[in-house]
């Protein structure tokens, strides 16, 4: 089958968070696994543009009201899979991330720049002038994407092309006034609660949930959760709707072969079950490059966005105790200024015990995963999350909140610690469990074995998609498209 997968990052080009990893990994275990034939389609901001290969103009794509047009350019990315990119200067080339300026704050135009992104995929869904290649299924990541199946649905009332839209965090839906729409090209009567209204804003997300064929998330926990008030963000009883008639699936996220502690180029020193040990070299080299003291600590890592989500501000009041129990923390992240402040001061008051690292650096975030003996994820909320996943391969057992893709990632007392509740006395009774197992090396050995050899590989979730696929195509096909 040919699919369009819509986002808008991609490692290796541009990434914010978990997104980028996956619009790499699942393309390329899709083509492998099950054969489809998938083209990534994404915004030219400045560093994919800089990245991509063999890059040329395939088609024209037209505007709409206030969405300018633009040129679609194909193209290869740095690991030479196909893309498709929209070249859009007065929308696309500017500093910052593909959502904020470089002071954290949302593009004033966000709605026509994701408009964009949106309309090109439902352009190509139909069939672009000068382009050879439709797609069997388009498939749309988050809000920045999701209003690309309500373009495909207005066009002309019937769905040309089956549709997926994955939610990779349902707290971000892309809303917008209403009096939006006519710039947008919404029609009137697409903004109804059965279409792309949410209380009385435009909701690029709902419309993505209300005219895809299906809609998948990130892990089945985080599926179940969403149908909930407490984590359905004002979607819950479209969502359960969803999932009693068989159209909400939870595939939980793989991990990549590029994070590997075996043949990760960034270490200090490589290693895998067999040589374990190696782990204590990396340490070194962690506490010697970040200022901690060398001694044999237990050491905590914590690798995040600095937000509210994934519960930092948990560690912040857990560190005293940590620190007296004889723990060494290192944390690396960027985000809420207030948080990040914070994490300073902590690293001021205890000198040689905690290292703050604010900023965002793949080579070092690598090391860290090799280096620790646990890792932090006290995620409030987390719809599947990676790092989780990663540090269990890199033998640093994660310490995490019972929820989400942390409940289905993490084998408590086996491969890891899950906490039940979202506080602070919460999470140090798991981290008490982690100590007790650290200073019992029989015991903390164990459970490293188990945890690196966890397969995380993306081939499962790939061959689950694939069935998403299938079922949305035939279904489409019965219908007489
Ligand atoms: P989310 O997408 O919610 O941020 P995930 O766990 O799915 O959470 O993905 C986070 C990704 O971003 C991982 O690849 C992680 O290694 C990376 N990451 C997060 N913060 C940093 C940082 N400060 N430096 C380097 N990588 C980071
Ligand atoms: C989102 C979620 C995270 C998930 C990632 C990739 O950023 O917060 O839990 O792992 O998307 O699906």
């Amino acid at each position: 089958m040919k699919i369009l997968f819509v986002t808008s990052e991609l490692a290796g080009l541009v990434k914010v968070g978990g997104l980028a990893d996956v619009s790499a990994a699942l393309p390329r275990a899709l083509e492998q696994v099950t054969g489809d034939e998938v083209r990534v389609l994404l915004p030219g901001y400045p560093g994919v543009l800089a990245g991509l290969r063999e890059a040329a103009p395939v088609a024209d794509l037209p505007g709409l009201a206030e969405i300018p047009p633009a040129r679609l350019l194909g193209a290869r990315g740095p690991d030479g899979h196909d893309l498709l990119v929209i070249d859009c200067p007065g929308l696309y080339d500017r500093p910052g991330t593909p959502y904020t300026d470089l002071a954290g704050r949302d593009w004033a135009d966000n709605d026509i720049r994701f408009a964009r992104l949106a309309l090109a995929a439902a352009q190509l869904a139909h069939g672009l002038p000068g382009l050879d290649w439709q797609p069997d299924v388009m498939h749309v990541h988050d809000w920045p994407a999701a209003l690309a199946p309500g373009y495909v649905a207005w066009n002309d009332g019937r769905q040309p092309v089956p549709t997926v839209t994955t939610i990779h965090n349902l707290a971000h839906q892309g809303l917008f006034p209403a009096g939006r729409l006519g710039a947008l090209g919404v029609p009137e009567a697409g903004f109804a609660m059965e279409g792309a209204e949410f209380h009385g804003q435009l909701g690029f997300l709902k419309a993505g949930l209300w005219y895809a064929s299906e809609v998948t998330t990130v892990s089945p926990s985080y599926a179940d959760e969403i149908t909930t008030p407490e984590l359905g963000c004002g979607l819950h009883g479209l969502l359960g709707g969803l999932r009693d008639t068989g159209r909400l699936t939870g595939i939980v996220n793989g991990a990549d072969d590029s994070w590997h502690p075996r043949d990760d180029p960034y270490l200090v020193r490589r290693f895998d079950l067999a040589t374990r040990d190696e782990k204590q070299r990396n340490a070194r080299a962690v506490r010697q490059r970040l200022g901690l003291a060398q001694r044999p600590a237990p050491l905590f890592s914590l690798i995040a966005r600095m937000v509210w989500q994934k519960g930092v501000d948990l560690v912040i009041d857990a560190c005293e105790t940590l620190v007296r129990a004889g723990g060494q923390l290192v944390v690396m992240g960027t985000g809420d200024a207030a948080l990040e402040r914070r994490m300073h001061t902590l690293s001021h008051r205890h000198p040689g015990s905690v290292a703050v690292r604010i900023g965002y650096d793949e080579p070092v975030a690598h090391n860290l995963f090799a280096a620790s003996d646990f890792f932090l994820m006290p995620s409030r909320f987390e719809p599947c999350g990676l790092t989780q996943m990663y540090a269990q391969r890199f033998g640093a057992l994660p310490i995490a909140h019972r929820t989400g893709g942390l409940r289905d990632t993490i084998d408590d007392g086996v491969t890891g610690f899950l906490f039940p509740d979202s506080s602070v006395r919460s999470l140090l009774g798991a981290v008490r469990r982690a100590l007790l197992t650290f200073n019992h090396r029989p015991g903390m050995g164990r459970m490293q074995r188990e945890a690196m050899q966890r397969e995380f590989g993306w081939d499962a979730p790939a061959r689950e998609y694939h069935r998403v696929y299938a079922r949305v195509h035939s279904r489409a096909l019965a219908a007489g498209r």
